[in-house]
């Protein structure tokens, strides 16, 4: 296992739209492992591929207390989806930023797990937003898009700031 770089907004790679996944094989389990390593280490509670500059559909998520509940998601889709809520979200590619967000309240989705099986997933609350974050990644969207413009430039120039910083 081994922890992975975590892309900083507003690199332009996080904005990739990334490949389904075609094969799951041995590399992409090994991968998902390191995504997790790297997610706990964080400490965070979800991570796309997209974010370790991997650009495919692969997404790992654990919001239990306790860090034994991994979800690993290949290709998820989102079936259906019905309500909307604000929520505070945080992302560990714009370390140190939360802002409100509105999502949907509950989603069905649809994911291959790493043998390659499909399943389908039903989540509310802190899971169900997780997970539509973690699929805005795949589709190279930051919860900072979801922002206004003006808080989009502030996050910018602070975020390169600090990132410059700590070179
Ligand atoms: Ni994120």
């Amino acid at each position: 296992m081994a922890l992975l770089k975590i892309l900083h907004f507003p690199d332009p790679r996080l904005q990739r739209v990334a490949q389904f996944v075609s094969v799951v094989d041995d590399a992409l389990r090994q991968l998902a492992g390191d995504m997790a390593e790297t997610m706990y280490a964080a400490p965070g509670i979800g991570l796309a591929a997209t974010q370790v500059d991997h650009h495919i559909c692969l997404v790992v998520i654990d919001i239990s207390e306790e860090k034994n509940q991994l979800i690993t998601l290949v290709n998820p889709e989102i079936v259906s989806q019905t309500g909307a809520k604000e929520g505070e979200e945080g992302c560990l590619s714009v370390p140190g930023i939360y802002d409100k967000v509105t999502r949907a309240e509950q989603v069905r989705i649809r994911a291959l797990d790493l043998n390659g099986q499909p399943f389908e997933l039903e989540a509310e609350g802190l899971l169900a937003v997780c997970i539509q974050h973690e699929i805005d990644h795949l589709q190279g969207r930051v919860f900072v898009d979801r922002l206004s413009r003006l808080k989009q430039m502030r996050i910018r120039k602070k975020l390169l700031k600090l990132d410059r910083e700590t070179m």
